[in-house]
């Protein structure tokens, strides 16, 4: 197969979407497939059609890439590709939406309080004071990589936790406070594939930071910034309730083919809660990264993988000609 696979965009996370892409390049390649890398920027449309591929592998992250608007472009070129669709994509990347669809569906979430641009911004500080308590986790909606989080650990006090949600508010125009849960920091790989035994949540990933007290963007991208043990040693009965709640969040969203759900393991004094923090829709796949390990961990080697991602891709749409689609001229 011709397959393109698709790197960099403009978010901050373009450099470690370019690793992830050479880690799925020569995937596919040892899956014996003919790759080419091609960047998204605004020659991609023409790049895609002059490239007589049979299908797209997304490794993009972050704006444009992960947020459905490059799912979109795909939609318009009629050229199947791996990964959500434009609704899931787009949910997934505003965590005030994803958490919409978390509650309907009943998961477990951090209570929350949600602060938009246009709010008087000290009556806002007053209700995740009185809302969230003292410690508090402040988020832009739509960002990824830690990117504008600011962990308050003294809320009460307000200072610190109105330049938290003006911080924020630079990044975009909704801002997610969050109750900070105080537990362990796991990941969760899901599988979505038929040749690949349908959904599937692979054994969790507990994470260590070094480089910072949290999971912040040192931690994940510094050379030994943070550590990661999969299987997560957990208890069994807390390990089938993160892969239950991970494949419920994929299902929650609309996801398809691969998601990573990320998730706070214990909560205070009670070590065997879970909760649901975010689903992210194209997760790194660089060497070392989570998703690849995760899927490993559960027999599936990651050539086995990116090629069982893109042939089920080129079915789908096979599939789904069938019944829909009118190709554009
Ligand atoms: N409510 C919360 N309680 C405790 N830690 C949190 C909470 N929300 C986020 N974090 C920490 O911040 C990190 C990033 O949050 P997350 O929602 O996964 O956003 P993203 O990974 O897209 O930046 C998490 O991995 C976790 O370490
Ligand atoms: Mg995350």
């Amino acid at each position: 197969m011709r397959v393109a696979v698709i790197q960099g965009g403009p978010s901050a996370e373009a450099e470690v979407s370019r690793s992830s892409a050479k880690g799925v390049s020569s995937a596919l390649r040892n899956a014996g497939h003919e790759v080419q890398v091609v960047e998204l920027t605004r020659g991609l449309a023409a790049s895609l059609l002059d490239g007589a591929f049979d299908v797209a592998f997304p490794v993009t992250h972050g704006r444009l890439g992960e947020d459905g608007a490059l799912q979109g472009l795909l939609e318009i070129l009629g050229m199947p590709y791996v990964g959500s669709s434009v609704l899931a994509a787009a949910l997934a990347m505003d965590k005030t939406a994803a958490k919409t669809a978390f509650r309907a569906a009943g998961l477990p979430l951090a209570a929350d309080v949600v602060v938009h641009a246009n709010d008087d911004l000290e009556a806002s500080v007053d209700r995740v004071r009185r809302t969230l308590g003292e410690g508090v986790v402040v988020k832009p909606a739509s960002q990824g990589s830690a990117i504008g989080i600011t962990r308050v650990d003294h809320a009460l006090e307000g200072a610190a936790l109105r330049d938290a949600i003006a911080g924020a508010l630079a990044f975009g125009d909704t801002v997610l406070c969050e109750r900070f849960v105080r537990g362990r920091e796991v990941t969760c790989a899901v599988v979505d594939v038929p040749s690949l035994d349908g959904l599937r949540a692979c054994p969790p990933t507990e994470i260590f930071s070094k480089a910072a007290e949290w999971y912040d963007f040192a931690s994940r991208y510094a050379s030994g910034g943070s550590v990661h043990q999969c299987p997560a040693r957990l208890p069994d009965h807390v390990t089938r309730a993160v892969q239950d709640a991970a494949g419920r969040a994929h299902r929650a969203l609309g996801c398809r083919d691969l998601s990573r759900v990320d998730f706070v393991v214990g909560d205070g004094d009670d070590p065997d809660a879970v909760t649901v923090l975010e689903v992210n829709v194209l997760p790194g796949m660089t060497a070392t990264s989570l998703y690849p390990e995760a899927a490993a961990a559960a027999g599936i080697p990651f050539d086995r993988l990116c090629d069982a991602l893109v042939r089920n891709a080129l079915d789908r749409a096979s599939r789904d000609k069938t019944v829909a689609a009118i190709p554009l001229p």
